[in-house]
């Protein structure tokens, strides 16, 4: 009988810190408990055979011929045997059945997920003995390289690191990493989704990269020191950038440190009333000078700041669809969601769900 075992893997939110972590900035993100399982075992030849329980669809090929697919989500699967590969690790093919319980395409990262589910499978099954953080680091990669997203390295951290009621403060200059309790009082975080997930997302957050990268280059041309937007000052950007949209990006990231570092104060304080206006001003910025909103989150976010009960909320994650992430009274929800469920219906014709996050652990195997 060969070597079997079950892993899970769960989604992530994001408190504050948007769009800093392909900065070298600070993000503030906890894991949720929404998973992505996998059932996997080593095989005795090169072949890996994938079978996806949600799409009912197989997939199958070899450790030798890595390409990708067009069902797409094997690519997540392949992505990360290629990056382990390419760092000298060399798995036997496998069998692996893969199901999950985070709404895809919601914003919360069932991709990182994914990855981070099947990298600690396979590190298990094959007795690499990889450290978390460097499984991490080569989960980024399999989404850069293989996927070809140039995502940061938020969405795999938190998964495979997050901590029960814990949020994790990261710098991802440094990878140094704090987890502090998040004491909400009585507000929950409620996320609404918008159920919509527009075709611009992966090929607007390239695009965003380069324009903060190019603002770089532009204030490294006096500022030799600064090699990130995170040494960089908003007195910098209006002295060196003149070119609008990369002015506005730049401006936004600048904020976006400084607010983060606040609302962390905010949040130790237990100051729940200032870090929810920390989030409907990151809001403003994603939505004004980054550019990453659109008509549904922008509206959810403006229904929820008519509520008196509701002390922030802003779009999460890369944006162009997904989550509105809220911080809701406890005792007014079920109202609260009905009324806004109601208006976007109304007025976008699409229906909304709403999920209560309950901050759970990072990546594990499952133990029968
Ligand atoms: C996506 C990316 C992350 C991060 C967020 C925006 O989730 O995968 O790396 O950049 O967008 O904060």
């Amino acid at each position: 009988m060969q070597k079997h075992i079950k892993v899970k893997s769960p989604g992530r939110i994001n408190l504050i810190g948007e769009h800093t972590d392909y900065n070298n900035g600070f993000v503030l993100p906890a894991a949720i408990d929404k998973y992505i399982y996998i059932d996997a075992s080593l095989r005795n030849d090169d072949v890996i055979e994938l079978f996806s329980v949600d799409n009912n669809q197989s997939y199958t090929t070899t450790t030798n011929t890595l390409l990708k697919s067009s069902m797409h989500w094997p690519d997540y699967v392949l992505g990360v045997v290629n990056e382990l590969q390419k760092a000298g690790y060399i798995t036997k093919g496998f069998n692996a059945s893969i199901h999950g319980d985070i709404p895809i395409g919601a914003g919360l990262s069932s991709s990182a997920a994914l990855e981070c589910a099947t990298i600690f499978a396979l590190n298990e099954l094959n007795e690499f003995g990889i450290d978390r953080i460097t499984m991490v680091k080569l989960c980024q990669k399999a989404e850069n390289n293989f996927v070809g997203l140039q995502c940061g390295i938020m969405d795999m951290f938190a998964s495979m690191m997050g901590k029960a009621n814990h949020v994790i403060r990261l710098d991802c200059r440094s990878l140094e990493y704090e987890y502090f309790p998040l004491q909400l009082n009585d507000y929950k975080i409620v996320l609404l989704d918008t159920q919509v997930k527009h075709s611009l997302a992966s090929s607007e957050y390239n695009t965003r990269r380069k324009e903060c990268n190019e603002g770089v280059a532009l204030i490294q041309q006096k500022h030799n020191e600064v090699k990130s937007l995170r040494e960089a000052n908003i007195e910098m950007v209006h002295e060196c950038i003149e070119n609008g949209n990369v002015k506005n990006r730049c401006t936004f990231i600048v904020e976006e440190k400084k607010r983060l570092l606040n609302g962390c104060i905010d949040l130790q304080n237990a100051n729940v009333q200032a870090f929810g206006k920390k989030m409907y001003a990151t809001h403003t910025g994603l939505s004004e000078l980054y550019k990453v909103s659109c008509n549904e989150l922008d509206f959810l976010v403006n229904e929820c700041s008519k509520e008196e009960k509701i002390l922030g909320a802003r779009m999460m994650g890369g944006g162009f669809g997904g989550c509105v992430i809220s911080l809701m009274h406890q005792d007014f929800i079920e109202p609260i969601t009905q009324k806004i469920a109601t208006a976007y219906k109304e007025q976008m014709q699409k229906n909304l769900k709403v999920y209560i996050a309950t901050i759970g652990d990072g990546t594990s195997v499952i133990k029968e």
